[in-house]
């Protein structure tokens, strides 16, 4: 099987991953075969799937300029996957120039293709990490030399609790990370539901069996657990396009997006 310069050596040719095939359906070009296949097949049963992951990705770029409008300057961006066009430092330096991003994934792929565009940038950093250990994640040197977590940062979990199963306590995870954070800190979360749409959901569930990360789709009030201990900010927790709309967002039917989206503020 060809392997491009751009995997590394340590990646299965012959499975697909949640990131690269998330790359293929935002048009981006660091996938293989066996991840077009499989977003082809997705996109067949549910032809909503590239918009679904355009809206979460606006999602997460109004919520960095929001952030980045009320004074937060660092970001640790955990799930970031394959870097594509309006990533989270380009919103938040748009606003802030010094501000700060670390982007922590779990894929070799993601986390190669990251450092390769990010490399000689001192505003940021890449961490190749698992979210199921948090406390990692906060220790990890390259984390500590860029944030500073005394002061408040924001941190991202957009679109990836969906692939942390339960016996892997997700909401452990978040809750050690909340409670890490300084007054002021925010979380900022989108999360897929099979509430909206339960037929196509559960193919899509199907499909993703087939990756290394399974995907857990979970109800509103599953998801708003999340937010133990933060204050959501308005409009609360919301299907992706109605978090703060651009003009150029609305969207007719929100519940066909699937994706619940919310940002919540440590007090
Ligand atoms: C759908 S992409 C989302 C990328 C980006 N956050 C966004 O919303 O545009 C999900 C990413 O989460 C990563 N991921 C899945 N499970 C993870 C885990 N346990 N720890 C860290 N990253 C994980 C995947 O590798 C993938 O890059």
């Amino acid at each position: 099987m060809h392997r491009p310069s751009w995997v590394p050596a340590e990646v299965d040719l012959s499975r697909p991953s949640a990131a690269r095939v998330y790359d293929y359906y935002l048009g981006g070009s660091h996938n293989l075969e066996v991840d077009r296949r499989m977003a082809r097949e997705a996109i067949s049963l549910w032809p909503d799937l590239p918009a679904i992951m355009q809206a979460n990705r606006a999602f997460l770029r109004r919520a960095v300029r929001y952030l980045a409008g009320r004074g937060i300057t660092q970001f640790l961006d955990i799930g970031s996957g394959i870097p594509t066009v309006g990533n989270v430092h380009e919103a938040a330096q748009q606003a802030h120039p010094g501000a700060r991003v670390v982007y922590v994934d779990s894929d070799p792929v993601a986390v190669a293709h990251s450092r390769a565009i990010l490399g000689g940038d001192e505003q940021t950093a890449v961490v190749h990490a698992d979210l199921r250990e948090a406390e990692t994640v906060l220790e990890d040197p390259a984390v500590r030399a860029t944030l500073d977590l005394d002061q408040p940062i924001a941190v991202l979990v957009v679109a990836v609790l969906h692939f942390v199963s339960e016996e892997d306590d997700p909401f452990g995870a978040v809750a050690r990370i909340r409670d890490r954070l300084a007054p002021g800190s925010h979380l900022v979360l989108s999360h897929a539901s099979d509430e909206g749409r339960p037929d196509a959901a559960a193919s899509h569930r199907e499909l993703y069996s087939r990756t290394p990360t399974p995907m857990t789709m979970r109800s509103r009030d599953e998801i708003a657990r999340f937010f133990d201990g933060f204050e959501l900010v308005d409009p609360g927790l919301v299907w992706l396009p109605l978090w703060r709309p651009d003009a150029s967002d609305a969207a007719q039917h929100p519940e066909r997006t699937t994706g619940f989206a919310g940002v919540g503020r440590r007090g």
